[in-house]
């Protein structure tokens, strides 16, 4: 499929750590485009894995996309992003600048967000904390357009997320 994604949006991805966020977005976005709050926890302590960094890595996530979004460039927010509160924060955001809010939803199965965490080289989190992230995307699912994004795209297989394709991306 081929994203249509405006120049000026806000694209927040959604899924359970190892569903593989950070891979589709380095494939399709250059580097100043993606908001990680774990680039942004390294940013601020030197360590991605650094818990105690997660509140000034995500104050740096909203400052910068609120600085970006002022300037209509196109955003990715490139962290689990599976709870509501999360999202109500960058949808307000998107808002306040009036700028098009998309979602893509990494809806992989539990099972492979497993396998790959438990495969990575990198970082590697608690099953149970994958499980709890996979429900609560689960549980997000029905209710994204109603709470404020204009675009929803679900990604349910590997395979799907492998064939996207947009207008502005190298792939
Ligand atoms: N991976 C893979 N095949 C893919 C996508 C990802 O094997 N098609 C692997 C990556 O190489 C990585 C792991 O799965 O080792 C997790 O991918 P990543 O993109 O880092 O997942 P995120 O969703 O970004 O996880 P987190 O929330 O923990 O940052
Ligand atoms: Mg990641």
């Amino acid at each position: 499929m081929t994203l249509d994604l405006a120049t000026d949006a806000m694209l927040v991805l959604i899924g359970p750590s190892g569903a593989g966020k950070s891979t589709f977005a380095a494939r399709h976005f250059a580097t100043t485009q993606v908001l990680s709050s774990d680039a942004l926890r390294a940013a601020v302590a030197d360590d991605p894995n650094d818990l105690s960094a997660t509140d000034g890595a995500f104050e740096l996530l909203h400052a910068t996309l609120a600085l970006r979004l002022g300037r209509g460039r196109l955003t990715v927010v490139d962290a689990t992003n599976v709870e509501a509160w999360a999202r109500a924060r960058l949808l307000a955001e998107a808002r306040r600048h009036r700028r098009p809010a998309a979602a893509i939803v990494f809806d992989l199965p539990l099972a492979v967000c497993l396998e790959r965490n438990a495969a990575r080289a990198d970082r590697r989190l608690p099953p149970t904390a994958i499980r709890r992230q996979h429900a609560r995307m689960r549980a997000s699912l029905d209710g994204l357009a109603g709470e404020g994004f204009d675009q929803v795209t679900v990604l349910s297989t590997a395979e799907a997320v492998e064939a996207v394709r947009w207008s502005g991306g190298e792939a």
